[in-house]
Order: structure tokens, then C-alpha cells, then sequence
């Protein structure tokens, strides 16, 4: 495949926005925020204005998971809403503003493939069919930064048993929405839209395989991937797609957006291993949003404990990329 456009992990990190930007950045918001509150208005972001009427607000905050603790502070949100991957909407760090240009109602979700009948269901329907908590993850980007943030949402599981796959389904084959009218960024031919993304059916019954729906105690911003993302926090971010519309039970292992685009960079696996570097750059440590610190990288991410078993039958490299 022809790629015109440098993609999204050529940016080095030295060029990567430094903190001192971002709260540089802060106190302008801060500064307009006072001006448009002087002014009458209501809310500080668009994010914030969406959260205010979204049909599923009464389901938040939801009672967090204490099992799910952090060896490192909370990420503010100022920061992690304004520094996000989301490609349909450019491929810059600073998409927050045109991510707002997401239409997140009406949202159907089809599940199809190898189920016993496949269905499309809203998402106001679904939200209300699963038991949404809150739990603190950590984030770590295969561009060598990292974050944590207190998602809400639900196990990925508790949608598998919805779907009622078949015995023969392996894998699950995820699609985000796909409309270059509403997503500037998907008029780039040369990237494979729709973002896809895949996991096996065993990965996607494990605890730590969490749906979000929302975000610091609220509907998720669209920035985020709203109203429905994945989060699976030992592998790198890319396997965590956003704003889905398709779950498809499938027996093949299907091929993800990043694979498609250079599949020795970003193969299907994508657990995170300090020891096995990324073809370009090295995976040892992390720089952590908002300090700015470089820490170590963690095997799965710190969480080998719950993810580890899985993988037992693959060696070397080939389990992490
Ligand atoms: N999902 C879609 N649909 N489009 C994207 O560009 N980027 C991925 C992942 N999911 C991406 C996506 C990458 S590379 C990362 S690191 C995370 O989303 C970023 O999530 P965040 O913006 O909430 O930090």
C-alpha cells in the first residue's frame, strides 16, 4: 500500500508536545473560560457542554472498582482531553476541536458474524443492558507515552454474552464509524478506513477487556472515542478503537488498521514489552503525560499478573508484536 503521509508513530518523540505546552495551553483555556463565564456562558469546553445533555447522564458517576488501583497519580483531564489519537480527525495530537464534529446520536452498534442472530442495538439500549463501574487504568501509547485515567464502562465480556457467539468464533473484528463528511481525516485515501481493530475471544472475556462509555465521572468526551471505545490497558494504545459501530464474531484472524499500514511495526498482539523495541524506537521507558518523567516500561503493562496466562503458548517477540 501507498503511504503519501508519514504516519503516526514517525513523529519522533523529541516532537511530541512538551508539558510546558500544554500548560502554557491550560492557561489560555483558563483565561477564555473566564471570558466566555463573564460573558454568560455555561461550560469552559464543548466536551463539557456535550456531557451536560447527554441522554445517559443519570448513569454517572458509576461506583468505582477498587480493585483496579494505580502505582501512579490521575492524569488530569485537562490534559488527557487535549492530547488524543483519533485519526478520522487528523493526525496531530490536537484534535480535540475537530473531534467535536463526532455525531454521537443516534448510535447503532451491529453485531453480526458468527452469532446466533445478529442484531443492532442502540446505544442508549445497550448502556442501560450492562452494569457500568468506574476503574482506574493505566495508558501506555506505542509512541512511548503514557497516561492514567478513570474510565466508566463495562466488561467487554458482558457484551460477548449478549452477542451469543458460536462455538466457531475466534476472534472479534471491531469497526469504528466511517463518514469523511463528519471526519475530515477520513478523506485521506491512503490510510484503510474504517479503523479496525481485533481480538481474540479469549482476550476479549478477560476482567481487564473494559468497554467505556464515559470518563472522569461522565459520558465520555468525543475526543475519547465516544460513546463507546475499548480499553485494554497491557497492550499498546492503538488496540484500544474508538467510537465503534460493529463487532463482527469471526474465525479468521482479521487484519487491524495499523497491521494493514505496516504490519512489522504493529502486528496483531501489540502487548506491551519493554524488552522488544518497536522497529524504530526503543520500548524501555515511558514518558508520562503531565510530569513529563521518563519511568520504566512494565511487562503487559504491570499487568502480567492478569494477562500473561494467555500468551503462554507464544514465544519471543512474536507475543508482543
Ligand atoms: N481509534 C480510532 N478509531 N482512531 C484512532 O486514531 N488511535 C488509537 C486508539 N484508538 C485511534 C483509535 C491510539 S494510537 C491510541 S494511543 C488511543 O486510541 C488514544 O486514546 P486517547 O486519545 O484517549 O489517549
Amino acid at each position: 500500500m501507498l503511504i503519501k503521509e508519514n504516519k503516526i508513530w514517525d513523529i519522533p518523540e523529541h516532537l511530541a508536545t512538551p508539558e510546558s505546552d500544554y500548560l502554557n495551553r491550560r492557561q489560555l483555556v483558563k483565561a477564555a473560560g473566564l471570558a466566555a463565564l463573564s460573558a454568560g456562558a455555561s461550560s469552559l469546553l464543548p466536551s463539557m457542554a456535550f456531557a451536560q445533555s447527554d441522554p445517559t447522564m443519570d448513569l454517572y458517576p458509576a461506583k468505582r472498582n477498587e480493585a483496579y488501583k494505580l502505582d501512579r497519580g490521575l492524569t488530569p483531564e485537562e490534559i488527557n482531553s487535549k492530547y488524543n489519537n483519533f485519526y478520522e480527525f487528523g493526525s496531530h495530537k490536537q484534535i480535540y476541536t475537530k473531534a467535536q464534529d463526532l455525531k454521537t446520536r443516534p448510535w447503532e452498534i451491529l453485531i453480526d458474524g458468527l452469532v446466533e442472530k445478529p442484531f443492532t442495538i442502540g446505544f442508549d439500549d445497550l448502556v442501560r443492558k450492562v452494569q457500568l463501574e468506574e476503574r482506574l487504568y493505566r495508558h501506555r501509547c506505542v509512541e512511548a507515552w503514557s497516561m492514567t485515567i478513570p474510565w466508566t464502562g463495562f466488561q467487554m465480556s458482558e457484551l460477548v454474552k449478549l452477542a451469543k457467539p458460536m462455538s466457531n468464533a475466534k476472534f472479534i473484528r471491531m469497526e469504528t464509524f466511517h463518514d469523511p463528511k463528519m471526519a475530515s481525516g477520513q478523506k485521506q485515501a491512503w490510510y484503510p478506513w474504517p479503523y479496525v481493530e481485533c481480538l481474540t475471544m479469549q482476550e476479549a472475556n478477560n476482567d481487564l477487556a473494559f468497554l467505556v462509555t464515559g470518563a472522569y465521572g461522565k459520558p465520555a468526551a468525543k475526543q475519547f472515542g465516544a460513546p463507546l471505545r475499548l480499553a485494554l490497558p497491557w497492550k499498546y494504545g492503538f488496540k484500544s478503537i474508538k467510537s465503534i459501530v460493529k463487532f463482527s464474531f469471526v474465525e479468521e484472524m482479521p487484519k487491524s488498521f495499523w497491521e494493514q499500514l505496516s504490519g512489522t511495526e504493529y502486528g496483531f498482539w501489540a502487548n506491551v514489552n519493554p524488552k522488544y523495541p518497536h522497529p524504530r524506537w526503543s520500548q524501555e521507558t515511558e514518558r508520562v503525560l503531565q510530569t513529563g518523567k521518563r519511568v520504566p516500561t512494565l511487562i503487559y503493562n504491570g499487568y502480567g499478573e492478569q494477562v500473561a496466562s494467555m500468551y503462554s503458548g507464544l514465544k519471543g517477540r512474536t507475543a508482543f508484536y
